[in-house]
């Protein structure tokens, strides 16, 4: 059987992209996808080709790979298929809005935008050329997030009434990061909402949301903490209730932060997703982006715990992935396959979007991002904000 090869084209040379670049090289067999694989055909830097260049060995991308100082160069690259976008989210709509007008499907990393007039753009864009188009929320596309789903939609836990989530790091701003940095520089879009919120948003919208046949958009309450030296937030919650015709409205918890972490002692003890429902819960734990392990409590007395490892080469494999320093086992993918792999099978079958998350529901949460930022009147630059293209960043 002849696979379907995927040829993408990595735009900036950044954390995530050497995550998301590693796990490409993993071969889709050892997750029993035998009928598609992922080849790196170029990357580009916004600062020198060389870094590009660099990049590429980092990945373990083949010597045949084009390495490119300037976006420019890879948006018009014709050997590329999709391109996956890695640069602050401050950048996502004039990068995306780029690969677009070149003709170029792309997965774009989260937050899809800043704001949803932004993200209403990139979807006209990408509808009128034709175009696929996804939110790089790779938690959506895990096992994990599918059991999860399944274990609403089956019934299993009743009517699910409520969900709390939660995506926190204990890294206060003032003592963890300087002002350039993105999390907390609004020229670079930072906050917690923007970053991690979206994680605890996913938890809420994927179990409360996606799972509706009619889903409804929520109405959002929220209490912000902003960061005094920078003036993005660095604690938000949010409380959303989704108006359900027959079952009445459910509540969505979602918070985040930069002070307290959802996992303490690193040890995975505390849930950091919690959906209950009126025969029991499901507990999630954390990090909320890459949980391995969950637990089913049911009224009638079911204890169900599980883990889930992402597959890869294996022990002896050589082969090591994660983000910020922290590293899996050897051999354990980090698990950024999962959306690549939806991609490679939506371009296959014709599909412009993601099967997980709508571009409707992509918007949907930018339009509750917009509404929580509103609350508290937290605004990014004017450049940062606009829909005007192309502007220089
Ligand atoms: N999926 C996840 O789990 C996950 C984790 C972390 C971050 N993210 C998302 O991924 C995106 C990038 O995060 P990251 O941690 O990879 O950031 P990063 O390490 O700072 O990398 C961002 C890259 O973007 C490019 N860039 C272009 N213009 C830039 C500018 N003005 N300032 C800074 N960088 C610029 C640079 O690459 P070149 O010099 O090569 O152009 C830079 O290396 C963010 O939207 C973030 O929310 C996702």
């Amino acid at each position: 059987m002849s696979k379907y090869q995927l040829k993408w084209g990595i735009l900036a040379t950044g954390g995530i992209a050497e995550s998301f670049g590693r796990d490409l090289s993993v071969n889709p067999e050892t997750r029993d996808r035998k009928d598609i694989e992922h080849v790196i055909v170029a990357a580009a830097s916004s600062s020198s080709s060389d870094r590009a260049k660099k990049y590429l060995k980092a990945v373990n991308a083949p010597d045949s790979a084009k390495a490119y100082g300037s976006y420019k160069e890879l948006v018009e690259d014709s050997n590329v298929d999709i391109i996956y976008v890695a640069t602050p989210h401050s950048h996502h709509y004039q990068n995306t809005m780029q690969c677009l007008e070149a003709g170029k499907n792309v997965l774009c990393e989260k937050s899809l935008t800043v704001n949803a007039a932004q993200a209403e753009a990139l979807i006209k864009k990408a509808k009128e050329k034709n175009l696929f188009l996804m939110e790089a929320l790779w938690t959506r596309y895990f096992p994990l997030s599918i059991y999860a789903r399944e274990m609403v939609t089956s019934g299993k836990l009743g009517t699910v009434e409520r969900t709390f989530a939660d995506l926190s790091f204990g890294s206060a701003p003032e003592t963890s990061f300087e002002d350039s940095h993105r999390m907390v520089n609004p020229d670079l879009a930072g906050g917690a909402l923007l970053d991690l919120g979206i994680y605890a948003l996913t938890w809420v919208f994927q179990t409360l949301y996606t799972t509706q046949k009619n889903p409804q958009p929520p109405t959002v309450q929220s209490s912000m903490r902003k960061y005094e030296k920078t003036g993005v937030d660095q604690q938000t919650t949010m409380l959303l209730s989704f108006p359900r015709k027959e079952q009445g409205d459910a509540h969505g918890i979602a918070t985040t932060g930069m002070r307290v972490a959802s996992d303490p002692n690193g040890n995975m003890e505390a849930p950091a997703i919690r959906i209950q429902g009126s025969e029991g819960e499901l507990m999630v734990f954390p990090p909320a982006f890459r949980p391995t392990r969950t637990k089913l409590v049911l009224k009638d007395g079911t204890v169900d715990q599980k883990e889930w490892p992402h597959p890869g080469p294996g022990p002896g494999s050589g082969f090591k992935n994660g983000f910020g320093g922290n590293f899996m086992p050897e051999g354990e993918g980090f698990g950024m396959f999962w959306e690549a792999d939806e991609c490679a099978y939506a371009l296959k079958e014709g599909r412009k979007e993601g099967k997980y998350e709508s571009l409707d529901e992509s918007l949907v949460i930018m339009k509750v991002m917009d509404e929580v930022r509103k609350q508290h009147g937290f605004t990014l630059p004017e450049k940062i904000e606009t829909t005007k293209y192309p502007v220089d960043l």
